[in-house]
């Protein structure tokens, strides 16, 4: 029977490819298959330009389609299709290690891959290995806690509906691209310190303070907002 290969899901950090954990640079010197997922296959990936300086310039490349779309039946298929490409390479005797920005486990594709997977795998055979968060690297930019103390954080995903938080002095918004103008809104009515942290680490970094006059269009896909503010 051919030996089975392992499945990794490796956080590459936010961007600056220093921000990648020594675990994840070891499994990339080695690991046989390394695999990106693309929002378009015209598209480059942010995962594999953070991850590419940590691998060996001949590593195989699985680049797996994952869709940016909120269609059910197109996401389940491009899941199912990865899976099935990442099992038969794993049945095939190789290692995979699936790219994620950030931490996998935080808003992440790699979680519904994951959940196929393991369907098919033992527990020895999926290792997931922490990233750095996009959260964590823009505090970090702007030499700002997340939060102190006993002061609660909330983290929301671009939706609908900040304003039902204003007891809460300190908040992010990821996927804020979705949003940005309910928050805008939300930073006028409660004040605060609000940042505004656009693709943190990478090529076209832009972090800025918001005012509370704020007008703004549209803001890149790979932004977030932090909040800090006094307590109603
Ligand atoms: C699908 S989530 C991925 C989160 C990621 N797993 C993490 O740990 O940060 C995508 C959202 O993360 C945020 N994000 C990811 N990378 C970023 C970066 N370098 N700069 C600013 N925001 C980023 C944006 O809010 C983006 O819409």
């Amino acid at each position: 029977m051919t030996h089975q290969g392992k499945f990794y899901g490796l956080g590459v950090g936010p961007g600056d490819p220093q921000l990648i954990t020594l675990k994840a640079v070891a499994i990339l010197k080695h690991i046989d298959i390394v695999a990106v997922p693309k929002s378009r296959m015209d598209r480059d990936s942010v995962a594999w330009e953070i991850a590419k300086v940590h691998c060996p310039s001949d590593i195989q490349l699985m680049e797996l389609e994952m869709p940016m779309t909120s269609d059910e039946t197109v996401l389940q298929a491009a899941w199912q299709k990865a899976a099935s490409q990442i099992l038969d390479a794993l049945h095939s005797g190789k290692s995979v290690a699936f790219l994620t920005i950030g931490d996998p486990s935080f808003y992440s594709t790699y979680t519904y891959l994951l959940n196929l997977l393991k369907r098919e795998l033992s527990s020895e055979q999926i290792e997931t290995v922490p990233g750095i968060m996009a959260m964590a690297a823009a505090a970090a930019k702007v030499n700002q806690p997340l939060a102190t103390g006993d002061e609660p954080l909330l983290v929301l995903p671009g939706i609908e509906g900040v304003d039902q938080y204003a007891e809460i002095p300190n908040l992010v918004v990821m996927k804020v691209s979705r949003n940005l103008p309910e928050v805008l809104q939300n930073i006028k009515e409660n004040g605060g310190k609000a940042v505004l942290a656009t693709r943190v680490g990478q090529a076209g970094e832009k972090i800025r303070e918001l005012t509370d006059q704020e007008e703004m269009g549209k803001v890149d896909y790979l932004s977030l907002v932090l909040i800090n503010r006094p307590v109603k």
